[in-house]
């Protein structure tokens, strides 16, 4: 293999690392930024003095490039070169270069404020403006100004002119660009806009490409795993249906997160000889992973993106337009080992007129509750989140939402001082309301069960068939009933299951009938286990881990473990309408929505679905959807009203509440606004009684 560009760059990098405590390093995908840095460091003997620490945003990527050092090394994965993501850690006390997620990293400089232990931080892949990374920045930066030992360094690498901005953040530190050798690459557009069927679009482009084109594997950009399941079985079909000997032998490959390792590493070892590979890809193959021998790309234009709204705290999973930067990174994937070709499937003008310059930021774009907790707990002195150093600082409606939710769940208090029941949280590696509910179960005795619940949660797949919860999807065998969760909602359910797989004594045979994914729910065991160990120690709970209570709690309704989800989920509640078929979130701006169809809460016996349930998550897909719903008692919520009463969020930040900025004063007007329609909300609980007993003595009468 030819030397990566990186490599022939080896002294002048580490010329400048030497020089300066923070570098910046552009460099062109595929240049050896992510397997190639912590390996010159190492041989520069920056490994001595402690660890080389490098971040990935992808989990994938963390796994399959330290791996791949592992081997270039010579060494067993998980001795010297190991990875940490969360709920897996691949290291021991050999390690000296160590890929972790930057989610990991934030969690470890909790119990080690000064990151001791590493020698060396590579903040890799900047360009990708993880939340987690953006975070990193800000604290790297009070770290540098901290940390005197003289060898300490940090390294933040981008593919992108992204490196430009960070290298300004960090007061115009060392910028180093390593130039990539990019073949030329033709672009070809498409006259017409295909965002309906780029599906199709895709498969014809590259099966002209295979018949008419010489060899080279051609990259397929699609939007998700399901846009690549899909096109993966097309193209599979219309190359088994090409006469024999007419053009040279194809596979096809998916790649995405969601792929099982094994599967997801497939790509990088060599074809077949004579033998042309289809790669279908999410934007993972834009930056994070590198695939040799790509010569032709195919771009659809789209990408799907999470966009969170902090005003009526909804979610949506949107198929968006790519940014110019990415659609470029993209075609770059077709020149590197020689002159390549990218098809894009969309029209020059929608390149230039309708794609942003570059992508919208995570922090932009997502829930900052888990963020603003993991700041307040480092008791950084004075520190007001509203002002925190921040590459693309965030809204304040986005920082008041979290902030209002760390209240309603005891994070902080009124004003804005971390409780030990955050502290504790913060300690837990899970969303907010999902480590309160812990620390509730802890309290009223129903620990065991929530630790399943939120272990299923934090599944990171689709565990359940997806019939089970809905659509009626044919399958070859139908898989056998799954338990209901008593009508009380999805979280019951998702327990029942486990707890039913639990007294099989984890046959994976009962998984397969009942059609859940065997690799998810041995996950899922997994993390409950390590959720526990994790609980222990830091709630000092002592609790029966298998759960001996699970027949009376469920002859009681599951009434503690829905308690505990409530007081988890003050801040996603919703309450029934009357009126309208469907329920209100009492979030800061009140959104009608519906219980989503997969789930399996019930009406009661008299046809009324409860009053109060709290939820999962809010999405809108087709319209605005709860997902994960339990339903939940009247009594339950009214330490929430009360909270609610008091809520001043510039005190919450950490600041002063006395402080002139408009905009804050505008978040604060929000507030006092849904604390009125919260009390009348509270009073009308009588009324919907009221109407409630009407309704039944009518049916009664009929
Ligand atoms: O980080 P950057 O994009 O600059 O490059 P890299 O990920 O370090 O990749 C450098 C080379 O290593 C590329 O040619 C990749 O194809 C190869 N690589 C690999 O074969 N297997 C991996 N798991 C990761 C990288
Ligand atoms: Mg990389």
């Amino acid at each position: 293999m030819a030397k990566l560009p990186i490599l022939q760059f080896e002294e002048k990098i580490i010329e400048t690392v030497q020089n300066n405590i923070v570098t910046v390093l552009i460099g062109e995908t595929g240049s050896g930024k992510s397997t190639q840095l912590s390996q010159i460091l190492y041989r520069h003997g920056y490994a001595k003095s402690g660890t080389i620490c490098v971040t990935q945003p992808r989990r994938v990527a963390a796994v399959s490039v330290a791996r791949r050092v592992a081997q270039e090394m010579g060494v067993r994965l998980g001795e010297e070169v190991g990875y940490a993501i969360r709920f897996e850690d691949r290291t021991s006390s050999e390690t000296l270069i160590k890929y972790l997620t930057d989610g990991v990293l934030l969690r470890e400089s909790l119990s080690d404020p000064e990151l001791r232990s590493y020698s060396v931080i590579i903040l890799d892949e900047a360009h990708e403006r993880s939340l987690n990374m953006d975070i990193l920045m800000g604290l790297l930066k009070r770290l540098i100004s901290i940390r005197k030992d003289s060898n300490f360094r940090v390294l933040v690498t981008s593919a992108t002119l992204e490196g430009e901005k960070v290298s300004g953040f960090f007061n115009g530190c060392a910028l180093l660009k390593v130039p990539g050798k990019l073949y030329p690459v033709e672009i070809i557009y498409n006259d017409d806009d295909s965002k309906k069927n780029y599906i199709e679009a895709a498969l014809k482009k590259a099966i002209e490409i295979h018949v008419k084109e010489p060899d080279g594997d051609i990259l397929i950009f699609m939007t998700g795993q399901e846009d690549i399941e899909k096109l993966v079985k097309k193209l599979e079909d219309r190359v088994r249906n090409l006469e024999e000997g007419s053009v040279m032998d194809a596979v096809v490959y998916p790649l995405h997160g969601s792929l099982p390792p094994e599967l997801q590493v497939r790509v990088f070892s060599p074809p077949p000889p004579n033998c042309r590979r289809f790669i279908v890809a999410t934007n993972i193959a834009e930056t994070s992973l590198t695939v040799d021998g790509v010569v032709y790309v195919i771009d659809c234009g789209y990408v799907k993106q999470k966009q969170y709204n902090p005003a009526t705290g909804m979610y949506s999973l949107d198929v968006v337009k790519i940014s110019r930067v990415q659609a470029n990174q993209r075609a770059g994937r077709a020149g590197r080992t020689r002159p390549g070709k990218c098809y894009r499937l969309y029209p020059s003008l929608v390149y230039n007129d309708e794609f942003l310059e570059a992508a919208v930021p995570e922090i932009l774009r997502t829930s900052l509750a888990g963020s603003v907790l993991y700041l307040k707990s480092l008791d950084l002195p004075g520190i007001d989140i509203l002002k925190f150093d921040f590459l693309d600082p965030p809204s304040y409606g986005s920082l008041g939402d979290a902030l209002r939710q760390l209240y309603l769940i005891d994070a902080i208090d009124e004003n804005g001082a971390i409780t030990s029941v955050g502290r504790i949280m913060s300690e837990v590696p899970l969303e907010p309301s999902l480590s309160r509910t812990l620390i509730a179960a802890n309290e009223n005795g129903s620990l065991s069960q929530a630790l399943t619940i939120v272990a299923m949660l934090s599944a990171e797949t689709n565990l359940l068939p997806s019939f089970a919860r809905g659509s009626e999807k044919k399958r070859k065998h139908t898989p056998l009933r799954l338990p209901d969760g008593d009508g009380l909602g999805d979280h019951i359910q998702l327990l029942q299951i486990y707890e039913s797989w639990s007294e099989t004594g984890f046959d994976f045979e009962w998984c397969r009938e009942h059609g859940l994914q065997i690799r998810g729910m041995s996950f899922v065991k997994d993390v409950r286990g390590q959720l526990c160990h994790i609980m222990q120690k830091v709630a000092n709970c002592s609790m029966e881990v298998r759960g001996s209570h699970a027949s009376r709690e469920r002859k009681m309704g599951y009434k503690n473990l829905r308690k505990a989800l409530c007081v988890g989920y003050a801040n996603q509640l919703a309450e029934r309408m009357i009126r309208h078929n469907g329920y209100r979130t009492l979030g800061l701006k009140s959104q009608l929505v519906q219980v989503h169809p997969s789930s399996v809460l019930q009406p009661d016996d008299d046809g009324m679905f409860p009053s109060y349930v709290v939820y999962h998550e809010l999405i809108t897909t087709s319209s605005p959807f709860m997902r994960n719903v339990c339903a939940v008692d009247m009594q339950w919520i009214s330490p929430v009203f009360k909270k609610l009463e008091n809520l001043d969020i510039n005190k919450l930040s950490g600041g002063f509440s006395d402080s002139e900025n408009d905009v804050q004063g505008e978040v604060q007007d929000e507030i006092k606004k849904e604390v009125k329609v919260v009390e009348t909300s509270a009073d009308r609980d009588s009324k919907i009684q009221a109407a409630r007993e009407r309704f039944l003595s009518r049916k009664g009468k009929k």
